[in-house]
């Protein structure tokens, strides 16, 4: 089932008028909570966005990008770098029922908390985080027939192509500056289907095995 969907998954980036309903967006936002992150951190934050204003703004920001304006929906996959701090990691290990000395040794902890290596290793490796969880929702939208197409190429924190489209990005978002936008899915019902072709680096490319 789940190598169906990774072989016949592909960047949709147009899309029928036929909107996606609840039902259906909820399975693929349900895909994302799912995911698996460092220490069950969980640094992440989805936001749906249908409003036409925001589509447009979210394109504009990400060099004009079509898909991004003519989706159905869009799924704004935010990392959140407040997720490390002592009050909400402390919370998820708390469900785990650690104790309050194995949590405190966890949030302090240079190995198991990366935010104590500074800002841009919080911020790294929430996006690595992130990555995840939207890579499992691209899954459940191709699952569920909907074709969807990540957007990275975007202004944010990551990129600085342009910090006053990013602010009015934040704004729109409701972001606070310890938020960064990650990437965009935009979601919709391919129209016309095309036949694509997977373009990859060949196995002898890409796998090695060690030297005995
Ligand atoms: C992190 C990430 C960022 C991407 N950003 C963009 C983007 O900004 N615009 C776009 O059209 N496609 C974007 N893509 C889609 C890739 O171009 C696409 O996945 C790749 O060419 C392979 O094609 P396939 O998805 O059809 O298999 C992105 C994909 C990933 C994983």
């Amino acid at each position: 089932m789940v190598m169906n969907a990774i072989i016949n998954r592909k960047s949709v980036r147009k899309y029928s008028e036929k909107p996606i309903s609840d039902e259906v967006l909820n399975k693929i936002l349900e895909a994302g909570r799912l995911a698996p992150s460092w220490v069950n951190v969980q640094p992440w934050k989805f936001i749906v966005v249908k409003n036409q204003d925001t589509k447009d703004l979210l394109s504009l920001a990400s060099g004009g990008q079509k898909q991004v304006k003519t989706a159905n929906v869009l799924i704004c996959c935010v990392a959140d770098l407040d997720s490390w701090n002592r009050t909400n990691f402390g919370k998820v290990l708390e469900q785990k029922g650690l104790d309050e000395q194995t949590r405190e040794s966890i949030v302090t902890s240079k190995l198991l908390n990366p935010s104590t290596l500074g800002e841009q290793v919080a911020l790294l490796r929430s996006v690595e985080q992130v990555t995840y969880a939207t890579a499992y929702m691209t899954l459940e939208a191709e699952e569920q027939g909907v074709g969807c197409c990540v957007v990275g190429a975007t202004s944010n924190e990551l990129t600085n192509l342009d910090e006053s489209l990013a602010e009015q990005i934040k704004t729109k978002l409701n972001l606070n500056n310890r938020q960064v936008l990650v990437n965009i899915l935009a979601l919709g019902y391919e129209e016309p289907v095309i036949q694509a072709k997977k373009f990859r680096k060949t196995m002898e490319e890409v796998v090695f095995h060690e030297c005995l």
